[in-house]
């Protein structure tokens, strides 16, 4: 199905199963422990050897030396997979350095070897037996050092590496009130509870790869390339997934080990992913360091609007694309965006927790904070007066929906912002200093080509297949509203089958793109099928109706189960997006309200309250929905106040590279949270007319708690996170 026009009224808008707040289908198996990740599926390979996989000591050199004799005697060692062993190897497309590495080194405990034994432990033994000899090389892992000579970079290699509209040094030095501050943000880990895991069997030239992995389709391209086997020998299978925050985007060196593992042991091997190796084997969100000049009239209209970021990567990787949400959050006449990719020898970057607008709006909210402080103008007032309806960089191109002036004046009254004294450090409620502070929430919505598979059976059980994935999203309960919604058949009625290469491509899980595209690709399988039926029931396909798992046509009635027959019935089909998303901007918006107690004595933050106003198109489920949005105002806390990787600038690694150091929020960190969707469908986005909410939950809530421990203190940090010793 061609998506090229705005959705008109259809079987969706029914809204009998969507739109309700519907329990996750998968939750009691999570709940229940039963549902199987991939390093659990023993039914799948009862024989699987154990494996484990030895990273490098250095962060740039090579390897002069291995010595594997001890190891290879050690009880239990089936086989041990090094570079010099696992033949060439290609680099897939989405890895910046090789999985594994040997004889060079390009970052910190990037793989050198895999132990595959009997038992796990007799594989941790053996691996501690081997020895490597490294020449080091002289790396490079200070951010600022390298940013003094990093060239600019655009978005991608097609991207203009700045972005001007008008003249923003003119505009800037004309502006009677104006900022000029730098903000930092730390690289930071995903932590996913699920380690990155993998189970390899091979029948023949044939593999398997049950895996944990939010986009199979990139997944089995990488496999295949990496490898340099036919695509079409690699089969995915992820069904249930521990978390991925963008960390399982890509193929990890625990699926290309585990296959180089099997091959050589002649039988399967699984491995996961050590959790103290994890962390600087695996990618992370790469560290900022933005600056932000913002010029405005004494009537607070913005005029000038520059914001610049610099971020490091491994050789031929990215930037972390900051400036993204600067280029369409607000008005003002003359503008500057750019970027700076230093090169840096630390572990690879790459996508984490909404790329790009998580970061950024963490320096340009504060900054907007700041102006509105110099401007003595309200903050919510400050972010209206500034809002545009139209793209500011291509004027006449409007934005599909935007409701941001609503979402702010929505939480603003919820919240009870008319309370907030903007004078800072003025409110005390015993020893805490208390604070309320606001951001907007940006995040683009994004369209990919999504495919599913639907059949009935004799039963009238709609069967959904597709190599979707669920990362603990709900995708597995939206897919079912879906199907139950276009082919009128209750939820229990629908069975979904996820994460298999072997079904048809979807968009998978990323970039807050799952949700609306995936389900639009199950919304074109069932229409289609709906015109098989209606065909194979000599049904006039214009109006034949759907309910109560009955077709209908005029006075004529058959049960599904009837139009199936004995044989069943399906229809495959994908979306395909054409060029709407080119001519009106799609994407979501929030208002972030935050109030934080600072311990007068000790700095120490607490978040007392938290309220997150969505506008994000249709809400398909607003129980998994809110879920993901508190999750992701969980993960905005984080970010504010814990979350950073520690740098070892002499060895080049991240040194708190487990979950008793890398400081994530607990139950205990997290109070009262609020979730409001306000009401939109949005007819350019999908037949569903929905959009992403995972990532925009988080996008502005590091901001939001900044201002508020702003207003709390009176002390400005624009250094994340905001840590006690930098409040006192
Ligand atoms: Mo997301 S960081 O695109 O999985």
């Amino acid at each position: 199905m061609k998506f090229d026009q705005p959705a008109g009224q259809n079987p969706i808008d029914q809204l009998k199963v969507i739109g309700k707040p519907t329990n996750r289908i998968d939750g009691k198996f999570k709940t229940t422990g039963t549902a199987p990740y991939a390093y659990e599926r023993h039914d799948a390979a009862p024989d699987a050897a154990y494996g484990y996989v030895v990273g490098a000591g250095i962060a740039k050199g090579r390897i002069t030396a291995m010595d594997l004799t001890a190891a290879k005697a050690a009880p239990g060692v089936l086989a041990i997979v090094t570079a010099d062993t696992a033949g060439p190897l290609v680099k897939g497309d989405f890895n910046t350095a090789k999985l594994l590495g040997g004889p060079a080194i390009d970052h910190y405990h990037q793989a050198v070897a895999l132990v595959v034994a009997e038992t796990f432990e007799q594989a941790r033994a053996a691996a501690a037996l081997i020895r490597v000899d490294y020449a080091r090389d002289k790396g490079r892992f200070d951010l600022d050092t390298a940013l003094k000579t990093a060239p600019l970079k655009g978005d991608d290699d097609k991207a203009p590496p700045v972005h001007r509209v008008g003249d923003f040094e003119k505009a800037f030095a004309a502006a009677p009130i104006k900022l000029d501050a730098l903000y930092e943000t730390p690289d930071q880990s995903h932590a996913m509870m699920e380690p990155h895991a993998s189970i390899a069997s091979w029948a023949g030239d044939k593999l398997t790869l049950w895996t944990s992995n939010q986009m199979i389709a990139w997944g089995k391209g990488d496999v295949a390339k990496t490898l340099g086997i036919p695509k079409d020998d690699v089969r995915l299978i992820s069904p249930y997934i521990g978390g991925g925050f963008g960390g399982k985007l890509f193929v990890r060196a625990d699926a290309i080990l585990a296959a180089l593992g099997a091959k050589q042991a002649g039988r399967p091997v699984k491995v996961a992913l050590q959790r103290p190796l994890m962390i600087n084997n695996t990618t992370h969100r790469p560290a900022t360091r933005q600056r932000i000049r913002l010029g405005a009239g004494e009537d607070g209209k913005l005029t000038a609007i520059a914001h610049e970021s610099g971020s490091g990567d491994l050789p031929g990787g990215g930037p972390e694309t900051a400036v993204s949400q600067t280029r369409l959050l607000y008005a003002g006449a003359n503008r500057l965006t750019s970027m700076r990719l230093a090169v840096l020898d630390l572990p690879e970057g790459n996508a984490m927790r909404a790329p790009g607008e998580a970061p950024g709006l963490m320096a340009l909210e504060v900054a907007m904070d700041e102006m509105a402080e110099k401007l003595n103008m309200d903050p919510v007032q400050f972010r209206i007066v500034n809002d545009t309806q139209v793209d500011p960089e291509k004027p006449g191109r409007k934005f599909s929906q935007r409701q941001l002036v609503e979402c702010l004046r929505m939480g603003a009254d919820k919240f009870g912002w008319s309370q907030r004294n903007a004078k800072p450090r003025s409110v005390r409620d015993g020893r805490w200093l208390v604070g309320m502070g606001v951001a907007s929430g940006f995040r683009n919505n994004i369209t990919m080509k999504s495919g599913a598979r639907v059949g009935i059976d004799k039963k009238g059980m709609v069967t959904v297949a597709t190599d979707m994935t669920d990362i603990g999203t709900g995708t597995y309960t939206i897919i079912a509203q879906t199907a139950a919604e276009v082919m009128g058949v209750p939820l229990e009625k629908v069975n979904v089958l996820l994460g298999d290469s072997s079904f048809p491509v979807a968009a998978g899980s990323g970039g807050q793109w799952g949700a609306n595209s995936s389900t639009a690709g199950v919304y074109a399988a069932c229409m289609k099928l709906r015109e098989a039926v209606a065909q194979k029931l000599g049904f006039n396909s214009a109006d034949v109706e759907f309910a109560d798992g009955k077709v209908r046509s005029g006075n004529r009635s058959v049960p599904l189960a009837q139009a199936a027959g004995d044989a069943g019935l399906s229809a495959e089909d994908s979306i395909e997006f054409g060029d709407l998303a080119k001519k009106e901007q799609q994407s979501t918006f929030a208002g972030h309200f935050v109030e934080v107690g600072v311990d007068a004595y000790t700095g120490e933050i607490r978040i007392r309250r938290m309220l997150a106003v969505c506008a994000a198109g249709r809400i398909l489920n607003p129980k998994s929905a809110r879920s993901q949005v508190i999750g992701a105002m969980t993960m905005g806390v984080g970010a504010a106040l814990m979350e950073e990787l520690a740098i070892d600038k002499r060895f080049g690694f991240f040194v708190n590279h487990d979950l008793a150091s890398y400081e994530v929020p607990v139950h205990a960190d997290i109070p009262h949270q609020e979730v409001i969707f306000l009401e939109e469908v949005d007819p350019m986005s999908s037949p569903m007319k929905a959009k992403g909410v995972g990532e925009l939950g988080l996008c502005g809530v590091g901001a939001a708690i900044a201002n508020a421990i702003y207003n709390a203190s009176g002390v400005r940090i624009r250094e994340y996170p905001i840590t006690l010793d930098k409040v006192i």
